[in-house]
C-alpha cells in the first residue's frame, strides 16, 4: 500500500441540518463548512477524506457495504441512527475497517435515549461533546492506528 491515508467521513441523517438546527447543540457551521474543515485538518494530518451524507439509513448501509476496498478507515456520525440501528451497526462490521465515532454534542449529558451507541463496540475511538475539534481527534486517531505515518 502506498500514498495517503484514505479516510471516508459518512454523515448520517440530519446532518445536512447543521447550521440550522439547535445550534447550542450542534454549532452554526454548516455541512458543507464542516466537511471544508475536515478536509482542512486531513491535509495537515497528510489524510485524504471522501465524504458522504444520506437521510436514507439503507442508503448509508450501501454505501458501508462498497468501502472495503476504497479506502483505510472511517470517520461517522450516524446522528440519530447511532442509537438504535443494528442496520448500521451489522454493514460497519461487515465493512470492517478501523472507524472513529464521531458526535458534535455531548451525547452522555443529554437525553437517556442518547446514551446507548450500537456502534462504539466497533470503534477504535468515540468522541463526543467536541464540536468540529471531534472530527480532529478523529483523523489524529486513525492516523495512530497506521503507525502515524503515510502508507
Ligand atoms: C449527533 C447526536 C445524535 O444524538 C443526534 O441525533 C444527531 C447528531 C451529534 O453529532 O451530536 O443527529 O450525532
Amino acid at each position: 500500500m502506498s500514498g495517503l491515508i484514505r479516510i471516508e467521513v459518512m454523515h448520517g441523517v440530519n446532518l445536512d441540518m447543521l447550521g440550522k438546527r439547535e445550534p447550542e447543540h450542534y454549532g452554526t457551521l454548516t455541512l458543507d463548512e464542516l466537511e471544508r474543515q475536515i478536509a482542512a485538518f486531513a491535509g495537515e494530518l497528510g489524510i485524504e477524506t471522501r465524504f458522504f451524507h444520506t437521510n436514507f439509513e439503507g442508503e448509508y448501509v450501501e454505501h458501508l457495504h462498497s468501502l472495503r476496498e476504497l479506502v483505510d478507515g472511517i470517520v461517522l456520525n450516524p446522528g440519530a441512527w447511532t442509537h438504535y440501528s443494528w442496520a448500521i451497526h451489522d454493514a460497519l462490521a461487515t465493512a470492517a475497517l478501523p472507524a472513529v465515532e464521531v458526535h458534535m454534542s455531548d451525547v452522555k449529558a443529554r437525553e437517556a435515549w442518547r446514551r446507548l451507541s450500537v456502534v462504539e463496540d466497533l470503534c477504535v475511538m468515540s468522541v463526543s461533546g467536541k464540536g468540529i475539534e471531534g472530527y480532529r481527534l478523529a483523523l489524529e486517531r486513525l492516523r495512530e492506528e497506521f503507525g502515524g505515518r503515510v502508507i
